[in-house]
């Protein structure tokens, strides 16, 4: 039976950052993922990593935009940390041979990015995730002695101690079916966001909330999950980014009257103003009869504004994307995009050292929230939650397993989610497919729990998870071997992000304001005064959502209107 110091779940940038945090403070590692590490979505990762490290930039410039971007709701203890810390991270990435893209100068250069004051985006020209992930794989491996890799093992639930303590994980190797008790001294969870739960969505198939699900299903709160950000250019056929990079380097949203609309609603950022703003613009001008394309359904991202050559060496991805998925050469012609479900800024509730309240269990990256994005995250400020948090939280479990001894979890654990998996192959084939109920989920949560959001059409959704949960239960799987069973996992996979749905919609229904991505049309207004505090949910003796609330953490800036 496999026993480490620190059990990681999730092989993206925080789950990689974390192992080898942990390995180089002298603890012995797993690092297990569901897919191959450097498939992972941080892969997808595009437009780069912000931190102040331009001479005319400062780290709290950098915290003060985050606050605001988070439209006050982030704890700006949390957001110090984060951009103090930037400077260091973003160095030690280039120190262990990450390509950041250099100037004629031959220095870092930095790219604009939507509501920051100050370029400070460092890149890898559209695959930023990509090649930061690449590096950190290879760091991975020179520690081989101390970092045992799990690749395609599926976590199927957390184990809790007598005394309510997190102590391992009960995983199934993908390659042949077979179950094992991973014991340890402290799990970390890094294996993303839930974004699945959206159709369509910029994330990859593999996020569907395994993490957030988990820990709530042991009794960890979840926080701010009513903030659900839509990115504002993905691209209209299918919902894939396009990178916010693109507007960095100065293209233009236009409408059908060929218009810079975003002068009406953000005039002094106009296309980068924060993601909530222009994803809302948007909107506002496919409803009012602006839109363009099909039905009026999209919006033009204009790049033929930016050089050609800039283009083709800082922007080459999205001219694959627009060429392969939307028959458009962007260096050319507008492409049609619109906005599209792209992050949780809620999560785990962990604190700065990713603890969550569950002694021993921790969260880093898309699935924790700590919470540094608040109602909506600024672009760029993911790569680097998930850097400075995974490292705390590596640091911090591995100190944390010196002072302990290794536990060992009973044998029946292996044998309830064995009998769990037994279960749902045994289902008789009269229920719904697992990938209709998914599509059906997906659909509704655009609809209904989107950038406009109201009290009816959050009840509606309400009802239809509702729904899907019960029919849930009897979806059928067609594979029954256990050799790459995807299906079996599937069903796993629905019920996560069944219980991840539920959650940002009972909150969005509680939160009765308008702050961040939260946007409700029937209470338009901020309320300060009520619901300056994050909503944490909780799941009670029933198995239901119970909702509480904490407080925000505020340092140094107060609330106060935010425009752009
Ligand atoms: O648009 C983008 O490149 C996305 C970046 C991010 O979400 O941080």
């Amino acid at each position: 039976m496999p026993a480490h110091d620190v059990l990681i779940i999730g092989a993206g940038l925080a789950g990689q950052r974390a192992a080898l945090a942990a390995a180089q403070a002298g603890a012995s590692v797993a690092i297990m993922s569901k897919v191959h590490p450097v498939r992972s979505h941080s892969v997808a990762a595009a437009g780069g990593i912000n931190a102040a490290i331009a001479i005319d930039d400062d780290w709290t410039e950098h915290a003060y935009d985050t606050v605001k971007g988070s439209d006050f709701l982030g704890d700006q203890d949390a957001i110090e940390i984060m951009c103090s810390e930037a400077p260091g991270e973003a160095m030690h990435l280039e120190h262990i041979g990450v390509t950041f893209h250099r100037n004629e100068k031959g220095e870092l250069d930095l790219r604009a990015f939507g509501g920051a004051s100050k370029k400070r985006t460092a890149y890898v020209a559209d695959i930023t995730g990509q090649a930061i992930l690449h590096v950190l794989y290879e760091q991975l491996m020179r520690h081989h002695l101390t970092v045992e890799r799990f690749e395609e093992w599926f976590a199927t639930s957390l184990i809790l101690d007598d005394a309510g303590h997190c102590a391992g994980a009960v995983a199934r190797d993908i390659r042949t079916g077979t179950m094992e008790i991973f014991d340890a001294k402290s799990v970390i969870l890094a294996n993303g966001g839930n974004g699945q739960c959206y159709k369509p969505t910029t994330n990859a198939l593999i996020c569907t909330g395994d993490g957030i699900a988990q820990a709530y299903r042991i009794g960890c709160p979840i926080m701010d999950m009513e903030m659900v950000q839509y990115h504002p250019t993905t691209l209209a056929e299918n919902g894939f980014l396009i990178t916010e990079g693109a507007r960095g380097e100065g293209a233009h949203l236009l409408n059908s009257e060929g218009k810079r609309f975003m002068e009406k609603y953000a005039p002094n950022k106009m296309e980068l103003a924060s993601r909530d703003i222009v994803s809302r613009a948007e909107q506002t001008e496919i409803n009012e009869g602006r839109g363009v394309g099909p039905g009026g359904q999209g919006i033009f991202l204009d790049i033929t504004v930016v050089p050609k050559k800039r283009v083709l060496e800082a922007l080459r991805e999205i001219v694959n994307i627009g060429r392969d998925f939307a028959g458009t050469d962007i260096t050319r012609d507008p492409i049609m995009i619109r906005p599209g479900q792209h992050y949780i800024m809620g999560g785990v509730k962990t604190d700065v050292d990713g603890q969550t309240p569950i002694p021993g269990l921790y969260a880093a990256g898309e699935v924790a929230c700590v919470s540094v994005h608040g109602g909506n995250r600024l672009g760029a400020n993911s790569l680097l939650d998930t850097l400075i948090f995974g490292r705390r939280s590596g640091e911090h479990a591995a100190q944390r397993g010196g002072e302990l001894a290794m536990p060992h979890a009973p044998v029946s654990r292996l044998r309830e989610d064995t009998d769990m998996i037994a279960a749902i192959l045994d289902r008789p084939h009269d229920g719904r497919r697992i990938s209709e109920i998914k599509a059906e989920l997906g659909t509704t949560m655009n609809e209904y729990a989107a950038v406009y959001r109201d009290e009816d059409g959050l009840a509606t959704a309400h009802d239809v998870v509702h729904r899907l949960k019960e029919e849930a239960a009897s979806a059928y799987v067609d594979d029954r071997g256990t050799v790459f069973n995807q299906d079996v996992l599937g069903a796993l996979e629905l019920g996560y992000m069944l219980d991840c749905a539920e959650m940002t919609i009972v909150s969005a229904i509680d939160r009765k304001e308008s702050r961040g991505a939260q946007y409700r049309l029937d209470y338009p207004e901020r309320l300060d005064e009520e619901w300056l505090k994050h909503i944490n949910v909780t799941r009670n003796g029933d198995g239901e959502p119970g909702l509480s609330y904490s407080d925000v953490t505020i340092t140094k800036w107060q609330p106060e209107v935010r425009k752009y």
